[in-house]
């Protein structure tokens, strides 16, 4: 995969034994996961072990070994968000995608992930598509919602 984008982020951060995590976030945002090659390529070209940049990438949720999908969801499963229905906006979501929670649907738009309180619980129940919140959800308006970002060119 010595693709030029890949190239690039590498050479960005040729021999710094200090910027693992900086170049890990670059490929993650280039590639919506990490995969295997460039974690290798990462080890050679800032010159630490292979362990050492194994470790940053299974050790922050930020990273993902897995293909990911083009938007991710994270559905807050928290006590304010449980208690005002987050389950079923789980479970429709799950229907209207056909994926469990960690997976990624067939097209690889979505990744469906639960998480617990993000914070807004007053708008309880939430989930947060990539960077934008949604807050007090109900099943029905979740169809329209995910056309929406399918259909959102990036
Ligand atoms: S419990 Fe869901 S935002 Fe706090």
């Amino acid at each position: 995969m010595e693709s030029e984008p890949a190239v690039e982020i590498l050479e960005r951060y040729a021999g710094d034994q200090s910027a693992v995590i900086r170049a890990l976030q670059d490929i993650q945002e280039q590639y919506n996961y990490l995969p295997k090659e460039m974690l290798e390529m990462t080890a050679q070209r800032l010159d630490v072990p292979l362990t050492q940049v194994l470790r940053a990438a299974t050790f922050y949720k930020q990273f993902s070994l897995e293909p990911r999908g083009k938007h991710c969801i994270n559905v807050c499963m928290g006590t304010a968000c449980h208690v005002r229905g987050g389950q079923l906006i789980l479970e429709r979501l799950q229907r209207e995608l056909d994926v469990e929670p960690g997976g990624t649907t067939k097209d690889m738009q979505f990744s469906l992930e639960i998480v617990r309180c993000i914070g807004c619980c007053s708008i309880a129940p939430v989930i947060r598509i990539d960077d934008d919140t949604h807050g007090r959800l109900r099943q029905n308006r979740l169809p329209r919602l995910l056309r929406r970002y399918a259909e959102e060119e990036r």
